[in-house]
């Protein structure tokens, strides 16, 4: 992050409320409460806006992120509910509760909200002025806690401003969260719910509605640590890393001004260089040259700085061979 903004603490008010959803149209990071613990809002159908999140908070890496709705219809639009999914929704939305559910056909959310993964992580939070922004803004907000990275998570609006002072917009001070643990994070993709997170809604209660307790992710599966899902993360042709020429049969994933001729396709992240165009650009330019018919995608160097360094975290997971890959090795 080169420059430094000026951030604005609000009480809650509808006057906030209308400017925190304006700067959040706009592409701009708001820290709002939610009954858990405070996150880092952005728009998250912004490519741009949810790849700041990452800069924001100086994460290393691409973690998936929790796309947050007013309600429960606005949600089970962006993924693909079953029926276990509507059971749970009913019986705990607005509430600590996290489903990881496949994306849907027509999701609005950014394919960095998730990873890069053909999932979305959805909450309906039960926080009023959470809430209320969600409503203003009218569209999902993909929002981590809004914490500096590998930092605990703050659950008053002096700890954000502690944290994050100068990185984002505005802060909506809307007092203590209630919960003060972050949502409980249950995985529907498989037959067997997984707690992907213990949180603010004990596995018990999910038990009740589920009829069975959802099962722990194995130490050494992918889901426990999506972060680590590199076998999920990679296209299907192979990655050639640090190309500084490109082959006829291969498609090119370029970066800044100088890019070699002659691929069979190209798509640059960022002509001007600019490392936060890029990562808001990266999952979808490899879906785009994951063509039948080439060779390999040959990926040219990016900085390892700022969000360079999660950039190229990711690269080099796709990169990897994938049976180890797959372990996450
Ligand atoms: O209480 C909360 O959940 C807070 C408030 C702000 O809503 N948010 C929060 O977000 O804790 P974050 O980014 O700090 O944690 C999100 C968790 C991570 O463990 C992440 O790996 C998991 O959810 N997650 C998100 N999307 C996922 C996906 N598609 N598949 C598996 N896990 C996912
Ligand atoms: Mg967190």
């Amino acid at each position: 992050m080169t420059e430094t903004l000026a951030t604005e603490t609000l009480a809650a008010a509808p006057a906030s409320i209308a400017r925190a959803a304006a700067v959040l149209r706009a592409g701009g990071l708001v820290a709002f409460p939610t009954e858990t613990v405070y996150g880092l809002g952005a728009d998250a159908t912004n490519d741009r806006a949810v790849a700041r999140i990452f800069e924001a908070k100086g994460r290393p890496r691409f973690n998936p992120l929790i796309c947050h709705f007013p309600e429960t219809a606005a949600a089970a639009e962006a993924v693909r509910f079953d029926a276990r999914a509507r059971a749970l929704a009913e019986a705990f939305w607005p509430g600590p509760l996290t489903l990881v559910l496949p994306r849907a056909e027509a999701c609005p959310a950014s394919l960095l909200c998730s990873a890069g993964l053909d999932s979305l992580a959805v909450r309906v939070p039960d926080q009023p002025l959470a809430r209320d922004l969600l409503r203003a803004v009218g569209r999902p907000l993909a929002a981590p806690s809004a914490n500096r990275s590998g930092r605990v998570s703050p659950t008053i609006a002096a700890h954000v401003a502690a944290e994050l002072d100068g990185r984002i917009e505005l802060i909506l001070d809307g007092g203590p969260c209630r919960v003060g643990l972050e949502s409980t994070v249950v995985s529907l993709l498989g037959e067997r719910p997984l707690l992907l997170r213990p949180g603010g809604l004990p596995a018990e209660a999910l038990a009740e509605v589920l009829g069975e307790m959802p099962a722990a992710p194995a130490e050494d599966a992918p889901l426990a640590s999506p972060g680590m899902l590199a076998s999920h993360y990679a296209p299907e042709r192979p990655l050639r890393l640090d190309a500084l020429s490109v082959r006829s049969e291969e498609a090119l994933l370029a970066f800044g001004p100088q890019v070699p001729a002659g691929a069979a396709a190209t798509v640059n992240l960022s002509p001007a260089g600019d490392l936060g165009e890029a990562a808001a650009r990266l999952f979808a330019a490899l879906r785009d040259l994951d063509r039948p018919g080439i060779s390999a995608i040959a990926v040219m160097p990016l900085p390892e700085r700022g969000l360079g360094r999660a950039i190229n975290d990711r690269l080099r997971r796709a990169a990897a061979p994938r049976d180890t890959a797959a372990t996450g090795a």
